[in-house]
């Protein structure tokens, strides 16, 4: 089981390679489609995951993808299962297994993620149908109160359980606490919130023997609320990040992938940048990027099989731009040019 375990980690963390989140759940993509024009059928998924799988040499710079159940099981213009292109590829296919987040009871403004029930038999169909590794995402709302200590332990609990169900069944698990964008909260409660969330995190996954080796940790990066007056530079936003990492994830971690959460392509890719340039870490630092990779190339897209090629290039261009980022070798030059 660890052999198959390790093999996974290794496959996934490639210097100058990430991973790329196209799991979005049906309200989702159906919220993702809905800016650009595009109505949320069966088809236009599977022709949009159909886009991205098949850009060509998109394994150059990505190392695995998160996909959502229905994709698992759709083909190709060219009748291939879409798992088998990914592998094809040299892309590592995963699979997204939580069943999204309610309300926490009793908790106003706090969330719980569901999904635990029948998991491991649900992995094990997943894994018939390609999937090596999962993601499961916890989210913490910000405040000058929440999240609350029950929220804060209750989600660590729960990820900690999907990981040590997934690592028992050999699949790889995502751990993935993520403290929202949203608010007004300055850059110093973000990372007060977010060290909280971490620690605790790391106790549950010990509690419940989960091999640290054999996991991934996908976190937000420290960053202030989406409308807090004061932005922050990425030298900033690499310094905070990274001094909470340091004092919650243990270096046995082999990869921390972070999402982008709302950031905009340009500043998830600089922000990473900026980490990777403070290294070396003991870590892995690199992406699992859903909007700040997909958006630009869906805004190619705009839902038309003649604009395939130029979405395909746009994909291509951020995957570029995020795995240069990786091994702190970005410029903003290279957003203009071409090549
Ligand atoms: P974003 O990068 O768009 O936040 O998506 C990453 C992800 O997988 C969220 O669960």
């Amino acid at each position: 089981m660890s052999t198959e375990l390790q093999a996974t980690v290794d496959a996934l963390v490639q210097k100058g390679k990430g991973i790329l989140a196209a799991d979005e759940s049906g309200p989702t993509i159906a919220k993702r489609f809905k800016a650009i024009g595009v109505e949320s059928t069966e088809e236009n998924r599977r022709a949009w995951r159909s886009l991205i799988l098949s850009a060509p040499g998109l394994g150059q710079f990505i190392s695995g993808i998160i996909l959502y159940e229905e994709t698992l099981s759709q083909r190709s213009g060219e009748g291939e299962a879409l798992p088998q292109l990914a592998a094809r590829q040299g892309i590592v296919p995963g699979i997204k297994v939580d069943a999204g987040k309610i309300p926490l009871a009793l908790a106003p403004g706090d969330e719980i993620t569901q999904g635990l029930d029948g998991l491991a038999q649900r992995l094990d169909g997943y894994k018939q149908h390609g999937a090596r590794f999962a993601k499961w995402r916890a989210v913490y709302n910000v405040s000058d109160v929440l999240p609350s200590r029950a929220a804060i332990e209750a989600n660590a609990e729960a990820l900690a359980r999907y990981a040590a169900i997934c690592q028992a069944q050999g699949v790889v698990p995502i751990v993935e606490p993520e403290v929202l964008i949203d608010g007004d909260h300055t850059l110093a409660r973000c990372a007060e919130v977010t060290q909280a969330v971490l620690h605790e995190v790391f106790h549950a996954l010990h509690r419940h023997r989960v091999a640290l080796e054999h996991m991934l940790l996908k976190p937000s990066m420290v960053v202030p609320g989406k409308t807090h007056a004061q932005q922050a530079a990425p030298a900033e936003v690499a310094a905070e990040t990274l001094r909470v990492l340091r004092r919650t994830v243990p270096a046995a971690v082999p990869g921390i992938n972070f999402l982008s959460g709302g950031q905009s392509p340009a500043e998830a890719t600089a922000n990473l940048d900026a980490m990777n340039r403070l290294g070396p870490h003991p870590w892995s630092l690199s992406f699992s990027y859903g909007r700040a990779l997909q958006d630009t190339a869906m805004q190619a897209w705009q839902g038309q099989l003649a604009n395939v090629r130029q979405a395909q290039d746009a994909l291509q261009k951020r995957a570029r731009l995020n795995a240069a980022a990786s091994i702190g070798k970005y410029d903003a030059s290279m957003e203009s040019s071409t090549e």
